[in-house]
């Protein structure tokens, strides 16, 4: 699948972003391994720290259909600014992505970065 097909996929979902207390939505969507595409928004909470990001949603949601292995992910944010992956979401992304797996980000000018999550996230975190 194209980068920019996914990011479109992306950008679709993001109509459906929960962001009442930002206003900054985000969709996400994750190519798996198994070809499939799952898509994920920012769910926010009065609670701020009960927030989910929309690659993190996207990800247990191909986790939960039982897809482990993720090739890409598009992330499309509501700003100027390109929404790279914050910390946490990087380290999930690493969980069940590699060096290579591609990470698509986008801003709402249409403007993308293509990097790899190895850029993104160097030496992550590892048991062994
Ligand atoms: N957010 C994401 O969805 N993904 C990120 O990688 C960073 C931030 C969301 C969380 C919150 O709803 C809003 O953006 C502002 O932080």
């Amino acid at each position: 699948m194209e980068d920019t097909e996914l990011l479109q996929m992306a950008i679709e979902a993001k109509k459906n972003a929960y962001a009442p207390y930002s206003h900054y939505q985000v969709g996400a969507a994750v190519l798996t391994g198994g070809k499939h595409v799952y898509t994920g928004v920012n769910v926010e909470n009065v609670s701020f720290g009960a927030t989910n990001c929309a690659e993190r949603t996207a990800v247990f949601k191909a986790v939960s259909e039982g897809e482990k292995k993720i090739i890409a992910v598009a992330v499309a944010g509501s700003g100027d600014t390109i929404p790279y992956p914050c910390g946490i979401c990087r380290q999930v992304l690493a969980e069940f992505g590699d060096q290579g797996t591609r990470v698509i980000c986008s801003n709402s000018n249409g403007s993308y970065e293509v990097h790899t999550l190895g850029e993104l996230l160097p030496h992550a975190f590892k048991l062994r």
